[in-house]
């Protein structure tokens, strides 16, 4: 591994798990739902991108922690909201059972949104605290709560959820799916971090170009890995998308034609690199997801 990647690796370590240390006892129990899901077994992809964009932009990555971590909050709510039995009722995430079979359902949903919301208030947070201007927090707020909210996130999982039981999907339809659901998540990532070190709209779009390319192979691959993987590697079971008749790329292209797919998409992602000066730490990024194995 890249030795930002590592650094950055424990920068997020140091700094996840402080929100859950300082509430009142009475409100323990949303607390700790919220960190039992947040802690261990997540690969911390999307704050790894947030803070390798803002090295790689010139910026200094400590000042990007809060939207590193406002993005991994919101990441981690979609995964409370995605096991649900309501929506892909999954027992097992990130290696252990699912937030909802351990805090009942309720607690599960208000878990999810204390993490949405909380995301806001670090980002917010990390203005007041001086990391950065008010400038910059407007614009990461908003390039986030749009890429989270029905144009981005929410809208990919609401089409995922009309794709069950559908076998006519077609390769245009999971693409506009996998790029909402996945990869606008991976955007606000990417974005943020060129935000968070001032980069200009034309490193931002380029950040984007990348984002939606590494995002979509990202979810093609998490298909693959459903087919292919089992809970011990994975952390979660598989044969889930099965399980809810989804259409996926993988029940239309087959596990190989996948592969090579994502394989051709991240080239992709790495060709739109070339306009950041520190792009190694990324570019070994983007090819460790494509042969990830969890
Ligand atoms: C899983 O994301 C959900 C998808 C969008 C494919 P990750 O594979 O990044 O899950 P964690 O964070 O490592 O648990
Ligand atoms: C998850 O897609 C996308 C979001 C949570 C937004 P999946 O449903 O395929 O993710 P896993 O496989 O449960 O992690
Ligand atoms: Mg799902
Ligand atoms: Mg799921
Ligand atoms: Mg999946």
């Amino acid at each position: 591994m890249h030795n930002r990647i590592v650094e950055f690796q424990s920068l997020i370590d140091e700094n996840l798990f402080k929100y859950f240390q300082s509430h009142r006892k009475e409100l323990s129990l949303i607390f700790e739902s919220m960190g039992y899901s947040v802690r261990n077994g997540g690969k911390r992809v999307r704050p790894l991108l947030t803070l390798l964009f803002c090295d790689a932009c010139g910026g200094n990555a400590q000042k990007a922690v809060p939207m590193a971590e406002a993005v991994e909050f919101i990441h981690t709510y979609s995964l409370i909201h995605d096991d649900l039995p309501c929506m892909d009722d999954d027992d097992y995430r990130r290696g252990k059972p699912s937030n909802h079979k351990v805090y009942g359902e309720a607690t599960a949903v208000l878990a999810g949104d204390g993490l949405l919301t909380a995301a806001f208030e670090l980002i917010a947070a990390g203005c007041a605290e001086g990391l950065y201007s008010a400038d910059v927090a407007i614009k990461a707020v908003s390039a986030l709560s749009q890429r989270a909210g029905c144009n981005g996130m929410i809208g990919g999982q609401i089409l995922d959820i009309q794709n069950e039981n559908n076998p006519n999907a077609d390769f245009n339809r999971l693409k506009l799916t996998d790029n909402l659901k996945t990869g606008a998540l991976i955007d606000a990532a990417c974005v943020l971090g060129c935000i968070a070190a001032g980069a200009d709209e034309a490193k931002l779009s380029a950040a984007s170009e990348f984002a939606y390319k590494i995002g979509l192979a990202f979810q093609i691959k998490d298909d693959i890995l459903d087919v292919t993987s089992t809970l011990e590697k994975l952390g979660k079971l598989t044969g889930s998308d099965a399980n809810n008749d989804k259409s996926t790329y993988v029940t239309l292209l087959g596990v190989e034609e996948c592969q090579r797919l994502v394989e051709k998409l991240t080239d992709e992602a790495v060709s739109s690199l070339k306009s950041f000066e520190n792009n190694e730490a990324l570019v070994e990024f983007a090819e460790y997801l494509a042969h990830r194995e969890n």
